[in-house]
């Protein structure tokens, strides 16, 4: 639905200070040969400082992958936004699958940080996916739609939902085309008559490469990728931002 493409890099646990610094400079020499989309880079807590730096008055945006849902206060290893905002982040990623299962991120956790996210007016990348037993069981549509009433609360125009199959993360299996657009549908359906919420940016996250993407760009709603392993590879991110 939203007009500009957002390619978000989610690096996950990877890269040292030096691998990011030569991704972050080879992604730099592209700038301008992308116009339709927006890249937006998610490194690890650690790296962002590093990466903010290097990303200071130029067009790529920084996000994070994760944060706690209070200001500060008692909770060990956690960050606040409070300090990713301080480093420049614009965008958060939230409830991405990972964190649901190596954390225990509930639905309402999610939710907490979707809120503190948006009261601080940076934008949510929210994840919702099924697991490959739903999506055999047929109970998928359910699930997806409790997720989604879960964890976004309503009237909000800058809502930015990733739709990550669990099973298509890393896995190199990717959702037919009418698939994704039935999870596009029912999101835009579920959102507007739930949620009073008529503009959102769809994200499509699972096994992206620079040889599904512009096909899946071409023959589906969505408004851009969330992606994992490719990301990590300026090759493929070269193919992905300037071929589709
Ligand atoms: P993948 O990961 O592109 O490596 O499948 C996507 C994600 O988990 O966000």
């Amino acid at each position: 639905m939203g007009q500009v493409k957002l390619i978000v890099s989610n690096w996950k646990m990877n890269l040292d200070g030096k691998q990011a610094t030569r991704l972050i400079n080879n992604l730099l020499k592209l700038e301008k040969s992308y116009p339709n989309f927006k890249n937006i880079v998610c490194p690890q807590f650690m790296l962002i400082p590093l990466v903010s730096k290097m990303l200071k008055k130029n067009n790529i945006f920084i996000g994070s992958q994760d944060c706690h849902f209070l200001n500060d206060g008692a909770y060990t290893g956690d960050t606040s936004l409070k300090l990713l905002k301080e480093n420049n982040c614009k965008y958060v990623i939230v409830g991405h699958s990972e964190r649901r299962q190596y954390h225990q991120e509930t639905d309402s956790i999610v939710r907490k940080k979707v809120e503190h996210i948006l009261s601080n007016n940076l934008k949510p990348i929210v994840c919702v996916g099924e697991s490959l037993n739903k999506r055999k069981s047929k109970k998928y549509e359910d699930f997806l739609k409790k997720q989604l009433e879960n964890c976004i609360p309503g009237n909000q125009n800058h809502i930015i939902i990733a739709y990550e199959p669990v099973w298509s993360i890393g896995t190199g299996l990717v959702p037919t085309f009418s698939e994704i657009n039935e999870i596009y549908n029912l999101t835009k359906f579920f959102l507007k008559k739930t949620k009073n919420i008529k503009d959102f940016h769809f994200l499509y996250g699972g096994s992206v490469n620079s040889k599904n993407f512009k096909e899946i760009l071409d023959n589906t709603h969505v408004d851009g990728a969330l992606i994992g392993g490719s990301s990590l590879n300026f090759i493929e991110m070269k193919k992905i931002l300037t071929n589709c």
